[in-house]
């Protein structure tokens, strides 16, 4: 038999999945880690407790499946992007803590590289918008607050890597500094239209070369891990983001195939081909995984509060105990009666981008129930899921493609049959739930299995994803544009707040 071992290092904790040839699960192993809040708006992780964890989940998947390293055809980085790590790269330890994505701390300098105008070239260069969310002025902060970092960086003592970079590097003990091209793509420093570090960019943000990780494609060997921590060595032959990675595992690797994320927050990501190009809808364009050195791209968009919003239900207005009971209660009522929740906690993200609208509950009647509420605040997870989708296929369409013909689901989420019936009637098209909703860590493990020969090509792993469900809009088109229509005044009265 084949195994092929998946490491997907998120935001809360490291998971580590052994996969067999047809992509089946043969063991898990997860482990979470320390949250560090220094001060309001920044969030920090230890990179060792990051390694730490990851490789304990490695080991015990490995244990739990009762395989060795011979077993192993190739290991697979995923990773939360963005989170980034400068480390000395003779002692091998952090000069920081690593600064996580959600980190606003980057925003004054966001702020001074909009002024300047810099915008538009990034723009163009990375596909991105000028936002702290991305690693460059992380980098740069703790190039300009940790001790004697300056001086060491210009001597070109430290390494910058984002997660899967620090993973590699301590896989084979500093032998390899190196990262793909859908994480290169999330540093705001990376020209994705040439796969090459932006030089004009780097000198900007006052980031010397010598730091950066070498860039190859998504599927590749990068290199093989020390023999001592898995008792012999596994080539290292997928990197990807996760969530360019779960585009991969839902096997959408060409033009007009997208899928959505249900978490904490939701991603959507549309492949868009070969072709570079930036949205006029409030999108960001991403390198898609790169199974070889041709570019691929991809819009994206992010809700900032998806299945947070469950968790607002029981905390905070303790309306349930556990989430698992949003589905009951919402089902208990035939629908919101009319409440819209816009759950604008921390702003609305694409297509909306207003940093400044807070949530908002419209629509309540003297016979509005907490069950209206929960299914409204449900039902805010697919609309705002509805308005990225209609945003990436009016800009699929201005580019002369064709609209998004079906959304493929994975994420905890997805598991709630309420929520994604209510979203392929918002849609009106059919959204496609796989047998194996572990998209994020299969997309690596098909990756590493590329690259090292276990799958000759696209057509093998489109052939093995599997659909368990599919759902299909059956509410009248009409109907469903009035929902959408009574959600947008809802999001507008949530920006006047
Ligand atoms: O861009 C951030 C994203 O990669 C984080 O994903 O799943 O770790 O929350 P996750």
């Amino acid at each position: 038999m084949t195994y092929l071992l998946a490491l997907d290092q998120g935001t809360s904790s490291s998971r580590s999945i052994v996969f067999d040839r047809d992509g089946h699960i043969v063991a898990m192993a997860q482990r979470e880690f320390r949250q560090i809040f220094p001060q309001p708006g920044w969030v920090e992780h230890d990179p060792e407790e990051i390694w730490q964890s990851q490789l304990a989940t490695a080991q015990q998947a490995l244990a739990q499946a009762g395989l060795t390293a011979k077993d192993i055809k190739a290991i697979g980085i995923t990773n939360q992007r963005e989170t980034t790590v400068v480390w000395n790269r003779r002692t091998g330890q952090p000069v920081h803590n690593a600064i996580v994505w959600q980190d606003r701390r980057g925003e004054p300098l966001c702020a001074q590289l909009r002024a300047q105008g810099h915008a538009e070239t990034i723009r163009q260069s990375t596909g991105l918008v000028v936002d702290a969310y991305f690693s460059a002025t992380k980098i740069r902060w703790i190039l300009d607050h940790a001790s004697g970092a300056h001086i060491a960086a210009a001597q070109g003592e430290l390494a910058f890597g984002t997660v899967d970079s620090w993973l590699l590097w301590k896989l084979t003990n500093g032998r390899v500094h190196a990262t793909d091209v859908s994480n290169a793509a999330r540093t705001m420093l990376f020209d994705i239209r040439h796969n090459t570090w932006d030089h004009e960019l780097l000198k900007v943000l006052h980031v010397p070369d010598s730091l950066l990780p070498q860039v190859h494609p998504s599927s590749h060997v990068f290199g093989e891990t020390d023999a001592a921590h898995f008792g012999g060595a596994i080539p290292i032959a997928g990197i990807a983001g996760d969530q360019q990675s779960a585009l991969f595992g839902q096997a959408c690797f060409s033009a007009g195939l997208a899928k959505n994320t249900y978490g904490t927050g939701c991603f959507m990501l549309m492949h868009t081909g070969e072709k570079f190009q930036v949205s006029a809808n409030g999108l960001i364009t991403t390198s898609a995984a790169q199974p070889s050195n041709k570019p691929e791209f991809a819009f994206e968009g992010s809700v900032f509060i998806g299945g947070a919003v469950v968790q607002w239900l029981r905390d905070g207005l303790n309306a349930i105990k556990a989430s698992g009971e949003v589905q009951a209660l919402a089902e208990s009522v035939p629908d919101s009666g009319g409440v819209m929740v816009v759950p604008a906690f921390t702003g609305l993200g694409a297509p909306y981008w207003d940093a400044n609208a807070r949530g908002t509950i419209t629509g309540l009647t003297r016979g509005s129930t907490m069950a209206h509420i929960a299914r409204a605040a449900l039902e805010s997870i697919a609309f705002q899921s509805a308005a990225l989708l209609q945003a990436m296929s009016r800009d699929a369409q201005a580019a002369g493609g064709a609209a998004v013909a079906e959304l493929r689901v994975d994420g905890g989420a997805c598991v709630n049959n309420l929520l994604m019936q209510f979203q392929a009637d918002l849609l009106g098209i059919p959204v496609v739930r796989p047998q194996v909703v572990e998209t994020t860590a299969l997309g690596a493990a098909y990756l590493a299995g590329l690259a090292t020969g276990v799958y000759a090509g696209l057509e093998e792993l489109s052939a093995l994803w599997q659909v368990e469900r599919r759902f299909h809009p059956t509410l009248p088109r009409e109907r469903a544009a009035e929902l959408m229509a009574r959600w947008e005044r809802a999001v507008r009265q949530s920006t006047v707040a």
